[in-house]
């Protein structure tokens, strides 16, 4: 799932390119220091004390040689921010000034509500700053002004037409309306949607603006309206405060889900950070799943009565089917984050978040009283509601570990248990079809470095030596990329005398692109690694290649590199023909035989020519 709606064409990618400058990203998660040609620092991808962490800023790119992530700018945002690629460019284009399109074109008739909003925004705050009574109003909830600043908090006044005349000199009416800042009467006059509340910008992850959520501040029957639901505006499928708590979510591995919106601000003056808040609606399995983005593990802050704990229950197995850790935070009845703030102050919320208890356990325990062992109608509806709540878990050891305490509290041998998973009856451990999660529990290892980012706290990987041996294929990459003397591009061996795939996929780019630009203009890194795209593993591959390399400077020559790479692929394909010669004369088969005799002798007149 992308959560990005701009048209990621190639000229953008390009320009995010061009704009972005490594130290710059690098330095808002470490402190680098120059060292030679490399910029040197902590790594801010896994947790260590001295610095592993190297960016080569002419050739843009990063490489730890504690965790073994690398890679481009771009990626590195990724890493530390949690984006995904388009929502990377999305948010580096915003930062960096470039223009984005929308991924389906606007027709030259068709409202746009974006300026609409981003016109608001600006008119409540300032609108905010002239009113008495909502600027008390947030004194009184203790919501200071740098708060409402960083969350970015106006006012829409008591009036039927304030914003509606204020902006109609700047934004066309239908997009007002377009926006829902504006709406339509019966008898067709238009008039301000929000009146006399304290209006909440609400953000995308990348941090566009997509809509508001308004508190009244008078006695209207609606407590809190948000803007018209747009093509941006899904109410659904975003989280309030995400945008402002998402770092610290990541650095964490923290988030804390909230009811409301006063919630996530409640929390944030309280010192909790990390709160986010679903609208007025049940958790979402995209809600979930943008979570999972950032975090791995949830507190769930909901309100301490009934309604707060249902809630809790339903939200459970989605946030478990995204591979999270789940807790509840649990607040005195009537309380949510906010009021507790407010009524016992801020230690009592920081205590109630950090006191939260395993959820899962506490729904075994919640389903599993007396009378779940005693009799036996009650046990195996237990059973069977604990087994749904567990198959939803997609790490197996996890699901196990949980399903060995249900088990003892329903006083039941585990196996009967673990049968009732799904999943989980044919030998166990292995997840069924179509099971939810990141990548799950059986996928396959990622081949060479890892993909994404950071080891798991406590799993600080073996630091891999400074000065390693570079392999044959890896040394000829390295001089191929590092801008030397270079024979033409239809001299150039075949990418197959490259035994791994990823140095082998980084060759053959870079043969396709020097075929393309000429002798004279071969391509460098950097182009490799915009070709290169999103494949991860091999530009974690091409980054360890090149961050801190020497280049051609020393060691042997291309030419050398090259003729070796091809002496050992003609060798082996030599050593097959003869084994295949051998086979077809076993079976006699005369064409076959005849075939591979030629193909031997060609190869052998190459092999002795020096290829
Ligand atoms: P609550 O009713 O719990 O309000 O709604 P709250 O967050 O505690 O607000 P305060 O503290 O009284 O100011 C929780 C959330 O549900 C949505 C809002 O997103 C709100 O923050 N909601 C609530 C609505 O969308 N409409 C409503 O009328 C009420
Ligand atoms: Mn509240």
């Amino acid at each position: 799932m992308t959560f990005s709606n701009i048209d990621l064409s190639r000229e953008l990618v390009q320009a995010v390119r061009d704009a972005i400058d490594i130290v710059d990203i690098a330095s808002e998660h470490t402190r680098l220091e120059k060292k030679g040609r490399d910029h040197q620092g902590v790594c801010p991808l896994h947790k260590e004390k001295t610095p592993s962490f190297h960016v080569d800023a002419d050739r843009g790119l990063f490489y730890c040689f504690g965790c073994g992530a690398g890679g481009d700018a771009i990626k590195l945002h990724m890493l530390t921010s949690g984006d995904d690629f388009p929502a990377a460019i999305e948010s580096l284009a915003l930062r960096y000034g470039i223009p984005v399109r929308e991924r389906r074109k606007r027709r030259p008739d068709e409202p746009d509500p974006e300026r609409a909003l981003a016109a608001a925004a600006e008119y409540f705050v300032e609108q905010l700053g002239r009113h008495d009574v909502p600027q008390r109003y947030l004194e009184e909830r203790k919501v200071s002004p740098e708060l409402a600043e960083t969350y970015g908090i106006g006012y829409a006044p008591d009036s039927w037409r304030a914003l509606l005349e204020t902006l109609a000199k700047r934004v066309p009416q239908r997009d007002l309306e377009a926006a829902g800042l504006v709406r339509r009467s019966k008898q067709g006059k238009l008039y301000d949607h929000f009146r006399n509340r304290l209006v909440f910008p609400i953000h995308n992850p990348s941090g566009r603006l997509v809509g508001f959520g308004g508190r009244t501040l008078g006695d209207d029957r609606a407590k809190y309206v948000n803007t018209a639901e747009t093509e941006r505006f899904h109410k659904s499928e975003l989280l309030y405060g995400l945008f402002q708590a998402r770092r610290d979510i990541r650095d964490g591995h923290r988030a804390v889900l909230v009811e409301g919106y006063f919630d996530v601000i409640g929390a944030a003056a309280a010192g909790v950070v990390g709160a986010v808040a679903t609208m007025g609606t049940a958790l979402t399995p995209e809600q979930s799943k943008l979570l999972g983005r950032y975090a791995e593990e949830v507190v769930v802050a909901y309100d301490g009565d009934d309604a707060g704990e249902r809630a809790h229950q339903r939200a459970l197995p989605i946030l478990l089917g995204e591979g999270m850790a789940v807790y509840r935070a649990r607040f005195p009845d009537g309380h949510d984050p906010d009021s507790l703030r407010l009524a016992e102050g801020n230690a009592a919320v920081v205590k109630a978040v950090g006191d939260a208890g395993d959820s899962v356990l506490a729904e075994i325990r919640r389903l599993t009283p007396a009378e779940a062992r005693s009799q036996p109608q009650r046990q195996a509806q237990a059973a069977s509601d604990l087994a749904g709540l567990l198959g939803g878990i997609p790490d197996a050891v996890l699901r196990f570990s949980y399903a060995r305490r249900a088990a003892e509290s329903l006083d039941l041998p585990p196996e009967l248990l673990l049968r009732k998973i799904p999943g989980e009856q044919r030998g166990g451990g292995g997840g069924g079809p179509g099971r939810p999660g990141r990548g799950g529990p059986n996928a396959p290892p990622p081949p060479g470095p890892p993909d994404h980012g950071a080891p798991p706290p406590g799993m600080e990987p073996a630091a891999a030596p400074r000065s390693e041996v570079r392999s044959l294929e890896e040394r000829t990459l390295e001089i191929l990329l590092s801008g030397g003397e270079l024979p033409p591009p239809r001299a150039l061996p075949p990418a197959e005398v490259f035994h791994d795939p990823q140095c082998r996929n980084i060759y053959r780019v870079f043969c396709a692109l020097y075929g393309e630009r000429g002798a004279d203009r071969p391509p460098d890194a950097k182009m490799v690694l915009a070709e290169l795209g999103e494949e991860g593993a091999t530009i974690d591959r091409m980054a360890r290649l090149l961050v801190g390399s020497e280049g051609a400077a020393q060691g042997p020559a291309l030419s050398d590199t090259l003729d070796r790479l091809t002496r050992r692929w003609l060798n082996e394909r030599s050593r097959a023909l003869s084994r295949e010669i051998a086979e077809a004369q076993r079976d006699g088969d005369e064409p076959r035989l005849e075939r591979l005799l030629q193909e031997k002798n060609e190869l052998s007149h190459r092999l002795h020519r020096g290829a």
